[in-house]
């Protein structure tokens, strides 16, 4: 079982630098890929729909360090009761995580509840929904279209380069 501690210290320390001027509602979240932690606040703007949520932010963070795949998410939110991810965060972890992935959510007065992706989204829309109408790329057939569970870290940085030299131009 990954360090749920660890993880949900690291989501309340980045929730102080939550950025919610119009909800004034903080929100921190954590994830865990390859060992490491990555975290991620709530950044709204004043263009209401366009809010980013912490839990997206976490997970935009560990893809952009090459990671592919969630090993656990800690949320701080909430007042004397943990708010739960909101339905459109759970379809982005699920891409990423499994079913039996962890997911501890907490007010920040300490209050929690410790449960599954799979629990929380137990019919997500995935990448196998795309092959099996045959409307899917073949890098995300190849790389999330098993039903087994989320995809690994990217496969080695040298087939990236090669399949990046010999696809598209570097330059745009
Ligand atoms: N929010 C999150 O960061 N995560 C969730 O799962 C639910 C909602 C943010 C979005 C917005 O900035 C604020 O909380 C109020 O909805």
């Amino acid at each position: 079982m990954p360090d749920l501690e660890r993880l949900l210290r690291a989501a309340a320390r980045v929730r102080k630098n939550a950025w919610a001027p119009y909800s004034n509602f903080k929100v921190g979240a954590a994830v865990l890929a390859g060992g490491q932690i990555f975290a991620g606040c709530n950044v709204e703007n004043s263009s209401y729909p366009l809010s980013v949520c912490a839990e997206r932010n976490a997970v935009a963070a560990a893809v952009a360090a090459g990671h592919r795949r969630v090993d656990a998410v800690a949320i701080v939110g909430g007042a004397a009761r943990p708010s739960a991810p909101c339905g459109g965060c759970r379809q982005v972890l699920s891409e990423l995580a499994g079913e039996e992935t962890p997911v501890v959510y907490a007010s920040p007065s300490g209050a929690r509840k410790t449960t599954t992706l799979g629990a929380l989204l137990p019919a997500s829309f995935r990448a196998r929904d795309l092959a099996e109408a045959g409307a899917v790329t073949a890098e995300a057939a190849e790389s999330t279209g098993s039903s087994r569970g989320p995809p690994g870290k990217r496969r080695s940085a040298t087939r990236r380069r090669g399949t990046r030299s010999t696809g598209r131009s570097r330059s745009r």
